[in-house]
C-alpha cells in the first residue's frame, strides 16, 4: 500500500517542495539530505497535507496538519505501525501524553527534517536523565563491546530491560 503510494508521489516530488519555498528553505534543505527524500521519494504533504491556503495566504492560514508532541507518535507510525506500537506503550509515551514532564517522541530522537545520527541522540538522553540508577553503569551480562550504550540494556522503542 504505502509502495504505490510513494510511487505517485514519486513523480511530482520536485514540484511539491517549490511549493514550499522560498519561505521554508531551511526546512527544504534539511529534509533533501533524508532517507524519507533520497531514499523513499516522500514530500512535505505527506506529514503536513497541501496546505494550499496556508501557501496562498502568506502563511497566515495555517497548515493542513501541524502535530503537537502527543501527536507525531500517530503522524510516523502512520508508516512506522511496528516502532509506533512499541513506542506507546513506554514511559515516554507516557510523559508526553500526560505532559508531566519534558518527554521524547519520535523527533526528539530521530529529527523531523534532518535525521539524527544515533550519537546525537545518545547525546540527547544524558538532557533528562542526569542521574541513572547504579544498575545502568554496570557492564551489560555476556557483552564484549568496547562502549556500553544504554540501548545495549533498553530496548530503543520500549525502554524495556532486556533479560539480564
Ligand atoms: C508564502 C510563504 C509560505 C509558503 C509558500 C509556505 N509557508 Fe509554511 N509558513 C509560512 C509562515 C510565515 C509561517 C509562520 C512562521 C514560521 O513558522 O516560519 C509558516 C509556518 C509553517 C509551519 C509551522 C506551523 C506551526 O504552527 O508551527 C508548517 C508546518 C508549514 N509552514 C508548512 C508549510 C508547507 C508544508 C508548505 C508547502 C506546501 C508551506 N508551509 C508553504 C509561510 C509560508
Ligand atoms: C515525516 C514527516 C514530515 C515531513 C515529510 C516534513 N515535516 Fe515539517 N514537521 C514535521 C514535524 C513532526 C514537525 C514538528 C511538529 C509540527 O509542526 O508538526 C514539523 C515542523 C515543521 C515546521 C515548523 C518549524 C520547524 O522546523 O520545526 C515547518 C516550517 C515545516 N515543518 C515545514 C516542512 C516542509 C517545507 C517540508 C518539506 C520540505 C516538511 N516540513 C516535511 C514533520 C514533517
Ligand atoms: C509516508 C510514510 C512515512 C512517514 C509518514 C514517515 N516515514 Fe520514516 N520512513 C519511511 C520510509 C519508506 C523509510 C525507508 C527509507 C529507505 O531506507 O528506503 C523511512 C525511514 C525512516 C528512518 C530511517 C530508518 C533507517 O533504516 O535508517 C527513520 C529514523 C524514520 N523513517 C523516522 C520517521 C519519523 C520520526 C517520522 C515522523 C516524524 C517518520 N519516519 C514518518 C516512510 C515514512
Ligand atoms: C528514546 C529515543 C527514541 C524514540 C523516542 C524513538 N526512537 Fe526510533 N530508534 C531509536 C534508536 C536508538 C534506534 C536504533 C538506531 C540505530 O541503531 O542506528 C531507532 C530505530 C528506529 C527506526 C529504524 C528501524 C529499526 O528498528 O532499526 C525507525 C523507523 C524508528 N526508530 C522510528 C521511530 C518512530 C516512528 C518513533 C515514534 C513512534 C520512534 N522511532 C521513537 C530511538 C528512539
Ligand atoms: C526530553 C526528555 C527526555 C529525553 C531526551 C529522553 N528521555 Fe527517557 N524519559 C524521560 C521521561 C520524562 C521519562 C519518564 C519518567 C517517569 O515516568 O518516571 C523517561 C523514562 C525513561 C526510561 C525508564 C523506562 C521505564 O520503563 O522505567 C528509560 C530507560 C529512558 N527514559 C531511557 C532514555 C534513553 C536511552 C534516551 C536517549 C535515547 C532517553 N531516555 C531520552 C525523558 C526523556
Ligand atoms: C548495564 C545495563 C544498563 C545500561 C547500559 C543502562 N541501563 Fe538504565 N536500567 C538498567 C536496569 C537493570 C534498570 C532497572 C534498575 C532499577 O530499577 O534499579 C534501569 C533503569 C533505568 C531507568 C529507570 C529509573 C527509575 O527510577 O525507574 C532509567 C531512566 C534509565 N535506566 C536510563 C538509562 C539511560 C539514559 C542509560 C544510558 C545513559 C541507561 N539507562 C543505561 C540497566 C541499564
Amino acid at each position: 500500500m504505502i509502495w504505490v503510494l510513494l510511487l505517485l508521489m514519486g513523480s511530482f516530488r520536485m514540484e511539491a517542495q517549490q511549493d514550499c519555498a522560498p519561505c521554508h528553505n531551511e526546512q527544504i534543505a534539511d529534509f533533501g539530505k533524508h532517507k524519507h527524500n533520497t531514499k523513499a521519494g516522500l514530500q512535505c504533504g505527506v506529514c503536513h497535507g497541501p496546505s494550499d491556503k496556508h501557501r496562498k495566504s502568506n502563511g497566515e492560514a495555517p497548515p493542513d496538519r501541524v502535530a503537537a508532541p502527543d501527536e507525531v507518535a500517530g503522524m510516523c507510525g502512520n508508516c512506522h505501525l511496528q516502532e509506533k506500537n512499541q513506542y506507546v506503550e513506554s514511559k515516554h509515551h507516557h510523559a508526553v501524553v500526560q505532559r508531566t514532564a519534558k518527554s521524547a517522541n519520535c523527533s526528539t530522537c530521530h529529527g523531523h527534517h534532518a535525521m539524527k545520527e544515533w550519537t546525537v541522540t545518545q547525546a540527547g538522553c544524558a538532557r533528562c536523565h542526569t542521574s541513572t540508577p547504579a544498575a545502568c553503569k554496570e557492564k551489560p551480562v555476556g557483552s564484549a563491546v568496547a562502549k556500553v550504550t544504554c540501548m545495549n540494556c533498553h530496548a530503543r522503542h520500549t525502554l524495556a530491560v532486556a533479560a539480564r
